[in-house]
């Protein structure tokens, strides 16, 4: 049988992950015996409550899974077949730093994006590695499915530091999948997306519709949608020009570098009234904890939706599937460039589709992107490069140049501003500054 821990085990979407345990295990295609939520001492609370429904959900599905809680990490790692990552160090108040200290400087903040992405890569890579350390000591052979964001800088951090074989994962390319499925009116199965580029940067170049390519038909449907987005980033329209003319699908989170003023002012209204982003998620998540604290609750409920993570559970046991039972299908992971898209360095992780199987996921070849998205993917990716050295380095000047060439900053003297507050405000989670 399958030993699977799950880091951040409090989380509130742990609902939605047990569930898709439960459903695999029940139609065998994962034999899972035993499910370890590790958390910390601030998420002890959550884990009790969290573990307990997911107690309940098991129980009541009859699926015969063993689950345990506990804080002690190298005990739940020994001997695991496959560990998953949905960590957030600082928790949510952390996040609500990362997204107003950049507005600070009229700077748009976001968990992943720009500085405030920067912030979280500072926090958790430190971390992951620390993991990575645990799990080469106690469990070598064991496959790391990251969702910590920011998932594509952590694959990054674990592939350049670590002897561990990890996948990236994101539900955003499932989500595109998803929704143009729906806009054409067919199963996920008729969609094939080439998608390249990097995580929360990832373009669909072709769209495929049982194997005929309906990518300008895609652009036409998406562009005057507000739809085509994910609950977390608000659904502003595309400017229909610049989609035209590029050609291939943008990712939800491409609104933030192509209507970056327009996005920049909506969040600062947002900031204003119902408040940022993570101030949004911590009054859901209390309602949500409400909720599964309810004794006869025993499923996942329908008020998790209102998070951005939705599928993020189908995503990660997918990839758990490929491996485990060497299915050879594709699907859309954080790997290791390795000459895939040959913009990039090798070393850096790409978010792409890849063929799994059981030795892991391989880069289906890109080659050569476009002009018109070639030229921000290699900055992204650069500033992508820096603040992983930053990450693991501590180094001051490497931060500064990675905040300064983001697209979202482009600025030396805002980059030190905004890094000198990130430093000061993070204080006790960078223990490499
Ligand atoms: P959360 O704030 O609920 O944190 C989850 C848990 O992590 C908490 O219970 C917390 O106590 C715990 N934690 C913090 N530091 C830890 C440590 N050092 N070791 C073990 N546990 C620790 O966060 P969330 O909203 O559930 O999101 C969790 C993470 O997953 C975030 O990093 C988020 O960005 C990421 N996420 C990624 C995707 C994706 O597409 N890749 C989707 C959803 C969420
Ligand atoms: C999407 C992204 C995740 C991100 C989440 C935020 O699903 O792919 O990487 O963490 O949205 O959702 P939230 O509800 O926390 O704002
Ligand atoms: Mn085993
Ligand atoms: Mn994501």
């Amino acid at each position: 049988g399958l030993k699977i821990v799950t880091i951040g085990g409090g989380s509130s979407y742990t609902p939605e992950i047990v569930e898709g345990m439960i459903k695999r295990k029940l139609d065998g295609s994962l034999p899972i015996e035993e499910l370890y939520l590790v958390d910390i001492e601030e998420g002890k609370e959550k884990l009790e409550i969290v573990g307990n429904l997911a107690r309940r959900m098991v129980e009541k599905a009859g699926a015969d899974i063993k689950i345990h809680l506990t804080l002690d990490r190298r005990s739940a790692l020994k001997d695991a077949d496959f560990v998953t990552t949905q960590f957030r160090v600082g928790l949510l108040d952390a996040r609500i730093r990362d997204e107003k200290i950049p507005l600070r400087y009229g700077l748009l903040g976001q968990e992943t994006n720009g500085a405030g992405g920067f912030a979280k890569a500072q926090r958790t890579i430190p971390v992951i590695l620390d993991i990575c350390k645990d799990m080469e000591a106690l469990c070598p052979a064991a496959w790391l499915i990251n969702f910590t964001n920011p998932s594509g800088m952590v694959t990054e951090a674990v592939l350049k530091h670590t002897n561990i074989k990890v996948v990236g994962v994101c539900n955003v390319p499932y989500g595109i999948q998803a929704l143009t499925a729906e806009a054409h009116k067919v199963d996920l199965a008729d969609v094939f997306i080439e998608f390249a580029g990097l995580n929360h940067f990832v373009y669909g170049r072709k769209v495929y519709v049982k194997g005929i390519d309906k990518t300008t038909e895609t652009l036409e449907l998406f562009k005057r949608s507000d739809s085509f987005t994910m609950r977390n980033i608000p659904g502003l329209e595309w400017p229909f020009e610049l989609v035209d003319a590029l050609g291939v699908l943008p990712c939800p989170y491409h609104r933030y570098y192509y209507l970056k003023d327009i996005m920049l002012k909506h969040a600062e209204e947002e900031a204003e009234n119902e408040g940022t982003r993570g101030e949004v998620v911590k009054r859901l998540e209390e309602q949500l904890f409400e909720l599964y604290k309810d004794p006869d609750l025993n499923i996942k409920p329908p008020q998790l939706s209102e998070r951005g993570g939705a599928h993020y559970s189908d995503v990660a046991l997918n990839v758990i599937d490929g491996i485990y039972n060497d299915r050879k299908n594709i699907q859309t992971v954080n790997v290791r460039n390795n000459g895939t898209i040959s913009d990039l360095s090798d070393e850096a992780a790409i978010e792409c589709n890849c063929l799994i199987d059981k030795s892991g996921a391989h880069p289906i070849n890109v080659g050569h992107l476009e002009s018109s998205i070639r030229g921000l993917i290699q900055i992204m990716k650069v500033f992508e490069e820096l603040t992983v050295e930053a990450a693991v380095t501590g180094d001051y000047g490497t931060a500064l140049k990675a905040l300064t060439i983001n697209p979202l900053i482009g600025d030396s003297v805002k980059a030190k501003k905004v890094l000198d507050d990130i430093i000061k405000e993070n204080k006790e989670y960078l223990p490499q500054y």
